[in-house]
């Protein structure tokens, strides 16, 4: 590997992913690709990555396939972050969605296509949000597709997308379905941050639903180095493959929010209950196998471990969140029609 292409590298994954990348392989020529949504910042990786001569940032939208043919030829890896990613937003307006996470990754793939004698790898960052609610535990890579959400039919929609060119094409792709993420430099609308946040001001907590609804929550420095396992594993292992990436532990979102604030130190914080979102994942777990077997890879951090290094990323960079309070609370279109603040 000598030049990788990464999209979405401003956002809380991708961010996190180019600094241990560039920690890991300091050699490699970095390309980031991405079009600063509202999701978006640059100011999420540091200076010292800025100013580093093998880093390159690159302002533009992965539908533009001007821009990423250009991208393309100066690169032999990519690995596609670029996506909306937030179900609660898809619900009142999926427009963007189906440009960005369907078009976006159609771009990238044909793109990958066209420069298939150079490009080695292409890792497609797929999601859990694609398999609907867990119908059997654990949740393996053969569980049906049932996506919820615009969002999770989205990112379905890219993913078959991308499988389909691995089957028709032979592009070296590898899809990964990683489960629900948390670390720093995550957006205040994601569950995690918000509950943090507010704790942390002493406000109160809301919870969809009744708070059962139950998620496995993987922190970003494990997956980011599952990611780096992906792009050092023998191809013929995973090529074409449908890799997930989670710890195989579900914690519901009411145990979760006690436990944000009682790390934060603030257990009496109050958790309220409102209506729950339409379309809403009662249950997701990971199953670890497939991910043990062709990369070696399982979770190391606990819950508790990653709660305590993000409370204390959150409590220590409040200049990063402070402006970002305002789009904590998204409309939700119910049922009923209804626009609703969650
Ligand atoms: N966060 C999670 O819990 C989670 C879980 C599983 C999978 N994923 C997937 O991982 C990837 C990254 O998620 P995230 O949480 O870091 O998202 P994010 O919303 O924090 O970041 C997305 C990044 O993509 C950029 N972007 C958006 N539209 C673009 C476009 N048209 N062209 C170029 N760049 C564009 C944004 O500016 C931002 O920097 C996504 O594909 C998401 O679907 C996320």
């Amino acid at each position: 590997m000598e030049s990788i292409l990464i999209t979405g590298g401003a956002g809380f994954i991708g961010s996190n992913f180019v600094r241990a990348f560039m920690q890991r392989y300091g050699q490699v020529e970095v390309h980031v690709l991405d079009a600063l949504t509202y999701a978006g910042n640059p100011e999420n990786l540091p200076s010292e990555i800025h100013q580093n001569p093998r880093f390159h940032f690159w302002y533009g939208n992965v539908c533009n396939a001007g821009i990423v043919s250009d991208l393309m030829q100066q690169v032999d890896t990519v690995i596609h972050f670029a996506a909306e990613s937030h179900v609660a937003r898809s619900i009142y307006d999926n427009v963007v969605f189906f440009e960005t996470d369907v078009i976006g990754t159609r771009v990238i793939a044909d793109q990958v296509l066209r420069n298939r004698k150079r490009i080695k790898r292409f890792v497609h960052i797929s999601t859990s949000e694609v398999y609907g609610s867990a119908l059997t535990q654990p949740m393996t890579e053969q569980h049906p597709l049932m996506p919820f959400s615009p969002y999770a039919a989205a990112k379905c929609g890219a993913d078959r997308l991308v499988y389909s060119y691995a089957k028709t094409y032979g592009i070296p792709a590898v899809i990964v379905r990683p489960f629900n993420q948390y670390g720093p430099f995550q957006h205040l609308e994601k569950c995690i941050p918000r509950f943090i946040t507010s704790a942390l001001d002493g406000k109160r907590i809301t919870l969809h639903g009744d708070g059962s609804a139950a998620r496995d929550w993987c922190y970003v420095d494990d997956t980011c180095d599952a990611l780096m396992k992906v792009l050092e594993a023998p191809l013929d292992a995973v090529m074409g493959e449908v890799i997930n990436l989670g710890t195989g532990t579900a914690t519901d979102i009411e145990t979760l929010s006690h436990a944000i604030c009682e790390q934060v130190g603030r257990p009496s914080v109050p958790i309220d209950h409102i209506e729950n979102r339409p379309g809403q994942v009662d249950l997701h777990v990971s199953s670890t196998d497939k991910a043990e077997r062709l990369l070696g890879w399982r979770a190391r951090t606990s819950l508790e471990e990653g709660l305590a290094r993000t409370i204390d990323w959150y409590r220590t960079n409040q200049d990063w969140w402070r402006k970002l309070e305002w789009m904590k609370h998204v409309p939700i279109t119910m049922t009923s029609g209804q626009v609703v603040m969650h």
